[in-house]
Parts: structure tokens; sequence; C-alpha cells
């Protein structure tokens, strides 16, 4: 088949695909109740609020036309997800003005880790800041005032998480050894993770959703730095040490969520690989309509990763690609709003979860 009546009929299933899971998801019966944690992945404006960062224009172009506090051109994963059940999109919890808690909260903070756990904005900070939330909700309550979310809204949400992206990334670009991310330093973050789960569950929370982690091989930030040969990339251009890192992070994290569901009664944790996911966007890039696999559109130094660590997006000379949509890198860590799209349709088709649960099964009765 020619290239491009490939790409057409891979471009066409993905279509399908994407309607079919629109199609099958049946209408919330309950007002659908968000909460997030995480990462610049999931953060819809909370570092901006948090810390007063501000993030122009071009972030945001894309879709919002303005800056939203998104590190992205346009919407993020969460925001599809949202779409998804026709709710709104998520409001900061830190956002003081403007903000909209009826359909949950957004506790996810750019650059947030797991450890250390105790310094903003980490895992467990985040919880920490969920409970307190929760709590003067129901004080209010019982003082007859009026809340966003009810005690029933509580128990009935879903509990996001999408964590640990930079805590791996950061083991990695230590002098540790591999081996040693992998047998110690994965598993303190997991135990992060699996602790924050426990928490939110013994504090009534009972639907979770849980992301792996993406390829970190495939990042223009990891694949720019210096290397002394080629040996370790892989057919698709992306460096095979660290994808087998994020692969060996991920495969813990499905197995604790796992172990979880069998340990806290009543409750549904659902694992989605997003490493497969993106991977595919990698390998099958023209088949999903990009263009540039590994190149972020925002950044600086032109071909092959268009990325250099003192000149960031928005850092002082950095050039912007005319047309994201061709690019699945926004700014050599961050995925472009068109990859976005087709992460959250793959999710939404429950294909790369487990167990296959499609993302609105908790707003049904
Ligand atoms: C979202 O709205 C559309 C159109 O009104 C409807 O068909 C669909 O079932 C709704 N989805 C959910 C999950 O409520
Ligand atoms: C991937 O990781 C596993 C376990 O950590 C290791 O045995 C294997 O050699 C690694 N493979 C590559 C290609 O790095
Ligand atoms: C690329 O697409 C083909 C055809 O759909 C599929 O078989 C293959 O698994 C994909 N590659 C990856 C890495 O997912
Ligand atoms: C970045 O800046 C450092 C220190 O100024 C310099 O040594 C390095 O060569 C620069 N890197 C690039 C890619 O320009």
């Amino acid at each position: 088949m020619a290239a491009s009546a490939l790409s057409a009929a891979l471009a066409a299933t993905l279509l399908l695909a994407a309607a079919t899971a629109g199609a099958d998801e049946a209408p919330c019966t309950r007002r659908p109740v968000v909460f997030a944690f995480g990462d610049s992945n999931t953060d819809t404006g909370g570092a901006a609020a948090a810390l007063g960062n501000y993030f122009p224009l071009p972030e945001g172009r894309a879709h919002f036309r303005r800056s939203t506090g998104r590190l992205c051109d346009g919407r993020l994963v969460i925001d599809y997800l949202c779409e998804s059940l026709n709710m709104s999109y998520l409001s900061p919890y830190l956002e003081a003005l403007g903000s909209d808690f009826s359909n949950g909260a957004n506790f996810a903070i750019s650059g947030s880790t797991t450890m250390p756990r105790d310094r903003p904005f980490a895992l467990h900070v985040q919880v920490q800041q969920f409970l307190h939330f929760k709590q003067r909700s129901l004080d209010l309550i019982t003082h007859g005032e009026n809340v966003p979310v009810d005690a029933v809204g509580f128990r009935n949400a879903l509990y996001v998480m999408d964590i640990g992206q930079n805590d791996l990334s950061a083991a990695f670009s230590s002098r540790l050894h591999y081996d040693d991310v992998v047998r110690k330093r994965i598993p303190a973050i997991l135990s992060e993770i699996k602790d924050a789960i426990m928490t939110l569950y013994y504090n009534g929370a009972k639907n979770f959703w849980v992301h792996g982690t993406g390829p970190l091989g495939c990042l223009p930030q990891k694949l720019a730095e210096a290397r002394d040969d080629d040996n370790d990339l892989d057919d698709s251009g992306c460096l095979r040490t660290l994808n087998n890192g994020s692969y060996e992070f991920n495969s813990q994290l499905c197995s604790v969520c796992d172990r979880l569901t069998t340990q806290l009664k009543g409750a549904t944790i659902v694992y989605t690989d997003i490493l497969s996911i993106k991977y595919d966007l990698v390998a099958n890039h023209s088949g999903y309509g990009f263009e540039e696999p590994l190149m972020a559109c925002c950044g600086h130094g032109g071909p092959p990763y268009n990325y250099d660590l003192n000149v960031s997006c928005l850092g002082p000379g950095y050039r912007v690609c005319e047309d994201g949509s061709k690019f699945l890198s926004w700014d050599g860590v961050h995925y472009t709003e068109a990859a976005n799209a087709v992460v959250a349709a793959k999710i939404l088709s429950a294909e790369f979860s487990t167990p296959r649960v499609p993302f609105g099964y908790f707003c049904k009765a």
C-alpha cells in the first residue's frame, strides 16, 4: 500500500474508533465529578495560579487562543477526557478567580514529583490539599451552606492520577545506575502513588483512573542530550534504555494497581498503558497525520530535535513552528494538542486499560 493510502486507512480507522467510543458512551446518569492529581501532563493552570507563572502565547494558541497556564498549544489529555463526559474543564484547585468546582477540581501542578513527599506540590501535598477541600466542603454543609461537591459527589467521584514522569526523568538524569533506578527508585515512586490511592480510598474514594508514564526515550529533551553514538536508538529513533525504564515503571505500576484492587474492597482501579499509546503514535506517526514525531514545535536549534536546554520554548530567541498539528511534541517535553487528541481517543477506547472499563464508568448508575 502506498504511504498516503496506508495513512488514510489508519486515519479512517482511528476516526471510526473515536466515533465508536463516543457512540458507546452512554450518558452519565449523575453529574460527573473528577479530582485530578499529577504534573504538567494534567495541569490546567495550577502552577500559574500557585506560583504566578505566566505562560503567554504561543502556549494555548491552538484552541484557547490565549494563555491558560497549560504547557501546551491547546488542550491536554484531561481536557479531552472531560469533554467526553460533556463536563466543563477542571479548574485548578488554587485558582482564586473564575473557578467552577461543580465537576471537581484539579490538584495537578507542573513540575510535580512524588518525592520528596512534603515539598509543594508533591503528590502527597496534592492529596493533603484534596483532604482539606473535602473537609471544608463537609464543614460548610453542616453549617447549611451550598458547596460545589457534596458527600455523595465525593464518594462517586473519579480520582485521576498521572504522575511519576518527573521523578523518572530526574532519576535517569542523576548518576544512579540503571539497575538502581529500576530496583530502588521506581519502587519508591510507586510506593508514593500507592500511598496516595490508599489515603484517598480510606477517605471515601472508590473510583480510580491511573495513567502509566509515556516513553521517556522519545522526548526531544532526552534525545537532544549529547551521546557518544547512536547505538541506543531504536527503529523509531527513540532511546531504548530510557523507554525500557518507562516500561519497567509501568509494569510495576500496573502490578501495584492490581494488588490494590484485590486489597481495597469495593474499589475500581483502572490502569491505562500510556507508553503503548504514545509509542505507537511515534512509530506510526504518519498514519495519524503527523510529520514530525521527534522534533519539538516550540524550541531552539532546528532539526533533528529543535530542543536546546539553554533556550526552551518561550526562552530568549525561541522559534515556534507554523503548524503544530504536524508535530507530536510541543516543547520537547509536552505533547501538542493534536497529539493529545489522539492519545485521549485511545484512552477512551479502553483498549489499553486494565481492567477494560470505559472512562465514564463512574458517572453511570
Ligand atoms: C454528551 O452529550 C451528547 C449530546 O447531547 C450525548 O449524546 C452523550 O450521551 C453525552 N455523553 C455523556 C457521557 O453524558
Ligand atoms: C530492560 O530492563 C530489563 C530489566 O531492568 C533488563 O533486564 C534489560 O536488559 C533491559 N533492556 C534494555 C534494552 O535496556
Ligand atoms: C503501528 O501500526 C501497526 C498497524 O496498525 C501496528 O500493528 C503496530 O503495532 C503499530 N506499532 C506500534 C509500535 O504500536
Ligand atoms: C548552554 O549553556 C552552557 C553554559 O553557558 C554552555 O556550556 C553550553 O554549550 C550551552 N549548550 C548549548 C546546546 O548551546
